[in-house]
């Protein structure tokens, strides 16, 4: 765990050649430094996934597990943002699949019911060698409100290790680290970068195989 900028430490750090990068990238809430206005956090938004897929080797995938929001009555929808980004970089969309948050056909109104798990490769594309769901019904525990469901941590840890080399998890807006630990579970190494120190303490202390028994 290392506690700082993702930006600043992806721009000083190369990538080792086995290095996914597994990620959430922070919402236009978690920002406030940018400012009130939505458009200067969607061009955040879309250069860091641009500097993420930049960052990973040739042939190393680049996940997004992204829940959309409503904004003052805008939809936002983060996939779409993350593919702006792979257009720029010229990366290949390898999987899009939905990780439901709550049942399908819950009503809801603050953040929709589901949440994006997207895969991206550049250089040679990777062809899933395995069918898996598209849809996820269930994202499985969540240490906080803003992680990444440990289901979908799973499917994301099990993509890797079925279908590519890759054996280091990089998680550069690591938040609690649910990926990290699930990744560690599963036998990846892990790495993760985030600004807040309480929730890099946090990190640092979480056990996928506690949170699997809660
Ligand atoms: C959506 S949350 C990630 C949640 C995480 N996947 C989990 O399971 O806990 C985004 C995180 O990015 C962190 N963050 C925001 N700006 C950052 C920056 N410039 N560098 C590193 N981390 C940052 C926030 O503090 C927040 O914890």
């Amino acid at each position: 765990m290392i506690q700082g900028d993702a930006l600043a430490w992806l721009a000083e750090t190369p990538s080792q050649p086995l290095d996914a990068v597994v990620t959430s990238l922070p919402d236009v809430s978690e920002l406030p430094q940018l400012g009130p206005g939505l458009e200067g956090w969607k061009s955040w938004f879309v250069d860091a996934a641009a500097r993420l897929m930049r960052w990973t080797t040739p042939g190393m995938p680049c996940l997004f597990f992204q829940s959309d929001i409503r904004h003052h009555g805008q939809w936002v929808d983060k996939a779409y943002l993350v593919q702006r980004a792979a257009e720029t970089v010229g990366a290949t969309l390898v999987f899009h699949k939905i990780v439901c948050r709550h049942p399908p056909g819950t009503l809801t109104q603050g953040r929709p019911s589901y949440s994006h798990l997207l895969a991206f490769s550049s250089g040679d594309p990777i062809v899933p060698k395995k069918p898996s769901a598209d849809v996820l019904p269930d994202a499985g525990e969540m240490p906080w409100s803003r992680a990444m469901g440990t289901r979908a941590c799973e499917a994301a840890c099990r993509f890797l290790l079925n279908e590519t080399p890759a054996r280091r998890v990089v998680d550069p807006f690591c938040g609690k680290g649910t990926v990290l630990a699930v990744a560690n579970a599963l036998g990846l190494d892990a790495l993760g970068v985030e600004l807040s120190g309480k929730r890099c303490r946090a990190a640092r202390k979480l056990d996928a195989a506690a949170l699997a028994s809660s």
